[in-house]
């Protein structure tokens, strides 16, 4: 299997799973619990139907959004995510020159692998920080600063991972950053000999955006253990409002699922939210994003961005959340399989087909810019 065999998604996760060492591949596709949530997100997209219309004149059609005060070629972007050279040893870069190329925006994790100044010297595209609220208010403090003489144009505050998620799949193959694996674990490796040539021969796995602040142990610490020992479970609404102030710029919470918090987000200064459930690898029976947007676009979505993530794998599911009235829509192991399959090329073909989908998809409804999709495009299937 090449990357010119990888046409959609399920294809992606195919070559990738060939290609990636077990338990890296499981931290991808893994999620929380029973996974129940993580089945959901995608499911959530196949349970509305869309209704086109005809004879628009649809030979031209203009797919750029404006969210965040970012203008987007393409209505949908890459989510911040760690690790990613683990993935694939250009991991970061990889990523953030596809999105660049397309004209979109792309996310760096504050657990990410490759430092936001490396990344931002790619080009001026929009660029979003990822940001974890730690226990030490000081690194929160100068990771703030850092990202603003860095040129971040847009704060994504992660508020649903402030303890670790039950991801039953890495306990069972030790997965952990650095590396800590148990013997399954190890012989899973030894199986893909090419990426351990590849991890060998590039430069060595670090966290540029903690290194200074964080002393990982030798050993090493599993994502859900960084995530409840450095990790502030205390952080309120007042924390985040004093964030908000400081950053005084384009600021969403990440990870924002009801009503009334999305209206508390808009209060306090918020420009934007994003409906997600991080892939379900936090809270398993958590709703699906997908079906929060109605409600919180009705809320508020005339006073801030409302954004989607959580499942999105067709163009047609990017329509779907648009025409409910996301302003935009994240994608994670959509272009997370891409890199692991095949690194920038396996980016940009990902980014390339939603974008032909899009387009495609576009021209089949009858309309000619993001803008004239409404639900009038939209039947669910249990009211139908
Ligand atoms: C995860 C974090 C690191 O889901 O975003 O693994």
């Amino acid at each position: 299997m090449r990357l010119s065999d990888c046409h959609n998604f399920a294809d992606f996760r195919l070559l990738a799973k060939k290609r990636l060492p077990g338990p890296i591949f499981n931290y991808i596709d893994g999620a929380a619990d029973d996974e129940v949530t993580y089945r959901r997100n995608t499911k959530a997209y196949e349970d509305v139907d869309l209704i086109p219309n005809i004879l628009r004149g649809v030979e031209k059609i203009d797919t750029s959004v404006t969210v965040m005060g970012q203008k987007l070629a393409l209505p949908f972007y890459c989510s911040p995510t760690a690790l990613q050279r683990l993935f694939h040893h250009d991991g970061e870069l990889a990523v953030a020159k596809a999105a660049t190329k397309y004209g979109t925006m792309f996310g760096v994790s504050s657990l990410g692998t490759t430092s936001l100044e490396d990344v931002r010297k790619i080009g001026d595209g929009p660029q979003a920080y990822q940001f974890y609220f730690h226990k030490d208010r000081g690194l929160n403090r100068a990771m703030m600063q850092r990202a603003k003489a860095s040129g971040v144009n847009v704060m994504m505050l992660t508020v649903d991972s402030i303890t670790g998620g039950n991801r039953e799949r890495d306990k069972r193959t030790g997965f952990s950053i650095p590396f800590k694996l148990n013997a399954r674990g190890i012989a899973q490796f030894v199986m893909k000999p090419m990426w351990g040539i590849n991890y060998m021969t590039h430069p060595a796995f670090s966290l540029p955006q903690l290194d200074e602040h964080v002393k990982m142990a030798p050993g090493a610490m599993s994502i859900g253990g960084y995530f409840t020992e450095m990790l502030d479970p205390a952080m309120t609404w007042k924390d985040v409002e004093e964030m908000v102030d400081e950053w005084g710029g384009h600021f969403c919470l990440k990870g924002v699922m009801s009503v009334e918090d999305a209206k508390r987000a808009q209060k306090i200064g918020c420009t934007g939210v994003i409906l997600s459930n991080h892939g379900g690898r936090q809270l398993d029976g958590s709703r699906t994003s997908f079906d929060q947007v109605g409600a919180v676009v009705d809320a508020v979505g005339s006073k801030l961005d409302v954004i989607v993530d959580g499942g999105v794998q067709r163009g047609t599911h990017v329509l779907k959340a648009l025409a409910m009235g996301a302003k935009a829509v994240g994608l994670g192991r959509a272009y997370l399989f891409p890199l692991s399959a095949a690194g920038q090329p396996g980016v940009e073909r990902a980014l390339e087909l939603m974008k032909l989908e899009i387009e495609r998809d576009m021209k089949l409804m009858g309309v000619r810019s993001v803008a004239e999709l409404s639900r009038k495009n939209l039947a669910f299937r249990n009211n139908a």
